[in-house]
């Protein structure tokens, strides 16, 4: 199978799903490597065909077990044509429930052929004394290892069309969607406009920095990373309880799972 280029492709609200999908294009070497940024909606507006001698490395976070609430329009205007693609999915160090089964699910839907999957910790984006600084030194070692694996894997594939379908962890039905938790700002808000910026849905309007459009929030917190005050919080009671009993939880280290 001929390779003429490395493709990233990412939904990353906070950062660590870049991080991560680039570092595994990196470790494929000596490949052209292209970078696709679906995190803004002008973005994932744009139609996008890929073609069969490029690989895409393809990644998105862990939402409550499963991919973003949006995933459906992070795949709309995507298609493959028999194109190899490696799905990541990157989370807080809890669980990764069936969001990459979900992953490669949807992109053999957009005619792409899953040559591996993965799932590696990222730090937790609602809590970050939950995987602090991941991926660290060591998680670098193992993604590094990871993308030999693959370009391993690609050496001795004949053709995509023949290629047999990988298995990788989750379960139908997939886990139920829970409700997003929606942040607001209080009057610690000093306008700067940051929130509004880094939305990645466009929930956030000029006219009033601290409401919050609850239709299209999914929940993602840049909104609360990236405002300068601590204006913005999510500020129902019974979830601030169960995102600190999380560190409880999740404190025992995961290492990257990979299906090849
Ligand atoms: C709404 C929401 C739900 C999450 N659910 C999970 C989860 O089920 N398991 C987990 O380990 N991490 C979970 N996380 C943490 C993210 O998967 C993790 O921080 C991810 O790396 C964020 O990616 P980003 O930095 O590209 O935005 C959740 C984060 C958010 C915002
Ligand atoms: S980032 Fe914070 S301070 Fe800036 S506009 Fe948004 S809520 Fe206000
Ligand atoms: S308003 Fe919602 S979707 Fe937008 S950045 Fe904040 S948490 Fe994310």
């Amino acid at each position: 199978m001929i390779i003429n280029r490395v493709t990233s492709v990412y939904f990353s609200p906070n950062g660590t799903t870049k991080e991560i999908v680039n570092k595994v294009a990196k470790g494929m070497g000596d490949y052209e490597i292209q970078e696709i940024d679906l995190t803004s909606v002008e973005s994932r507006n744009i139609k996008r065909n890929f073609e069969k001698d490029e690989l895409l490395i393809f990644g998105l976070p862990v939402y409550s077990d499963r991919l973003p609430g949006l995933s459906n329009d992070i795949f709309e205007n995507i298609k493959g044509n028999n194109t190899p693609a490696i799905a990541i999915v990157s989370y807080g160090n809890r669980e990764y429930g069936d969001a990459l089964l979900e992953l490669k699910d949807n992109l053999i839907e957009a005619d792409m052929r899953v040559i591996s999957g993965a799932a590696i910790v990222a730090e937790h984006c609602l809590n970050k004394n939950i995987a602090t600084s991941r991926p660290d030194e060591r998680d670098d070692l193992k993604i590094a290892d990871y993308a030999n694996r693959i370009k391993e894997k690609i050496k001795n594939i004949q053709t995509i069309e023949t290629l047999e379908d990988i298995h990788v962890k989750g379960n139908y039905p997939y886990h139920p969607i829970k409700a997003n938790q929606i942040p607001t700002g209080d009057d610690k808000c000093i306008e700067c406009g940051l929130c509004k910026t880094n939305c990645p849905v466009n929930a956030i309007r000029e006219s009033n920095y601290r409401l919050t459009d609850s239709d299209l929030c999914i929940g993602c917190g840049s909104c609360i990373n990236v405002c300068p005050t601590g204006a913005r919080a999510i500020r129902n009671e019974g979830f601030i309880h169960f995102i600190k009993k999380l560190e409880e939880i999740a404190k025992e280290r995961k290492e990257i799972e990979f299906f090849i």
